[in-house]
């Protein structure tokens, strides 16, 4: 548990001693894949909670009971439901009810691939404009370093530039970096075991956040700056980046030497240090990996430097999809037919196995690419029932049914994640070709025969 230090202003001693003491009450701002398990393990930790997001429906979702990020299990929606320490609004002048405003905002990229950071700012704007003493604000959106202090602080205070004369950052309001590690799905992890990396804008923010984070989560790690929290962040997302770039471009150079890319990973794998699997795929996914690199890149012309590993990973990864395309078409060939008039079930639209998150999925670039060769495409995703419009896509279809008499429709299964409700072994027996671009066949190898075609 964090000391209490002399040096701290009263309203920050103040704070701190109601954070300990389980009296301040925290606003999650933005109930999404971040927000709402962080609500969540902030009030087990003790806290009141309140939440807060633009979206209405989650809001209702809530007051019922239902949980609307199916990976995160009911249990959590009732808990809440059931507490008088937890509640959900998308009033936002209730903001300044708040004694700790955690921002949980989505931060995408625009077209150009610049960052948008507008979320970030429309929240500081509101909380600004109920700011008052003894307020400490800690972003956790992934963001360029120097977004906290460049950025949302000033937003935050130019709205309550009415109360300048009483606010200041440090003394009376306080403001703090604190990256979410959240990898839905994972089950070896939950937000309560993940370490929280935690950086102030000063010393006392610090020590703040740290106290807050303590409440519900194991290990908080104090950093020195909010920027180093920031670059901490984007460091372990360009690490992925590039290496799961790495590893799709050895996937295409061994597979035209004939070597099979996922045993030379396994194998790789038995070397007990330095060295780290990751494995192929048909592309990037999800809201992290293929955006966040990009943040630092536009950063980074500022001080006039480029940033060549992330580009080059870009371009390697968003090439994994046509690639793909050009092996469901070497193998379509091989049994004498084309893409053109082709009927390919693409199987799994989210971004990776056994969730329901399609932001940014490989999937939708697969199936307009096929699309644009002129296939007919269907898909299948047990926990996708339907697309929706996203950023990029609208494709507008929904999920038709697997089983045998349907997989006698289509000349080929194209199989984009691997999700483990999927049975396998019904592809295995009834589907004229499947490219595997996840190595989810590998049993079936014998039997399969040239109806099996990894990518
Ligand atoms: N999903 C992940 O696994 C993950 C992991 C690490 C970091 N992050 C980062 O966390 C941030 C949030 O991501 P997410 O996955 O939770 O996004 P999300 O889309 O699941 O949730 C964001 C929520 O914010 C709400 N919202 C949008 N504008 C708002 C506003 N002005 N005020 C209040 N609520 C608003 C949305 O309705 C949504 O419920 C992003 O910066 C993301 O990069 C996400």
């Amino acid at each position: 548990m964090t000391t209490f230090p002399s040096s701290l202003s009263a309203p920050a001693q103040r704070l701190l001693a109601s954070i300990q003491s389980n009296d301040a009450r925290v606003g999650v701002v933005g109930l999404g894949y971040v927000g709402l398990p962080l609500a969540h393990a902030l009030h087990r930790g003790g806290l009141r909670v309140l939440g807060f997001d633009v979206d209405n429906g989650k809001i209702q979702a809530l007051a019922r009971g239902e949980n609307y990020l199916k990976h995160l299990g009911t249990e959590l929606t009732t808990d809440l439901q059931a507490s008088p320490r937890f509640e959900a609004t998308s009033n936002f002048d209730r903001l300044g009810e708040a004694d700790v405003l955690i921002v949980c905002v989505p931060t995408p990229i625009g077209i150009h691939q610049e960052p948008d950071i507008s979320y970030i700012l429309r929240t500081a704007t509101a909380i600004g404009k109920t700011l008052r003493s003894g307020q400490l604000i800690i972003l956790e959106s992934t963001t360029y370093p120097g977004t906290t202090r460049e950025d949302m602080m000033p937003a935050v205070m130019h709205a309550a530039s009415d109360r300048a004369h009483t606010l200041a950052s440090g003394r009376d309001v306080f403001f703090a970096f604190s990256p979410e590690r959240e990898d839905p799905g994972r089950k070896s992890h939950t937000t309560s075991s993940i370490p929280k990396l935690v950086g102030g804008l000063d010393e006392a923010s610090t020590k703040l956040a740290t106290a807050v984070y303590e409440k519900g989560i194991t290990t908080v790690v104090p950093v020195a700056s909010a920027e180093i929290a920031e670059s901490a962040k984007l460091l372990e997302n360009i690490f992925r980046a590039v290496n799961i770039a790495m590893v799709n471009e050895m996937k295409v150079v061994l597979h035209a030497m004939g070597i099979d890319i996922w045993e030379v990973v396994r194998a790789a794998s038995t070397k007990p240090f330095g060295f780290m699997p990751f494995y192929p795929g048909p592309g990037l996914g999800g809201h992290c990996i293929p955006i966040d690199p990009f943040y630092l890149t536009w950063k980074a012309k500022e001080t006039g430097h480029s940033t060549r590993f992330i580009e080059l990973a870009g371009e390697i990864n968003t090439a994994m999809p046509a690639y793909v395309i050009d092996r469901v078409a070497e193998a379509l060939n091989e049994q004498s037919k084309s893409v053109k008039g082709s009927r390919v079930l693409v199987l799994g639209l989210a971004y990776k196995a056994d969730i329901d998150d399609v932001r940014e999925s490989p999937s939708f670039e697969l199936i307009e690419l096929l699309q644009h060769r002129g296939a007919h495409v269907e898909y299948h995703d047990p926990h996708c029932p339907a697309t929706w419009a996203g950023r990029r896509h609208d494709l507008q279809m929904t999920s038709v049914a697997l089983d045998a008499s349907s997989l006698a429709n289509f000349d080929c299964v194209l199989i984009a994640t691997a999700h483990s409700a999927v049975d396998y072994a019904l592809l295995a027996k009834h589907a004229a070709l499947v490219i595997d671009t996840r190595d989810a066949m590998r049993k079936y190898e014998a039997t399969m025969g040239a109806r099996l075609v990894r990518a």
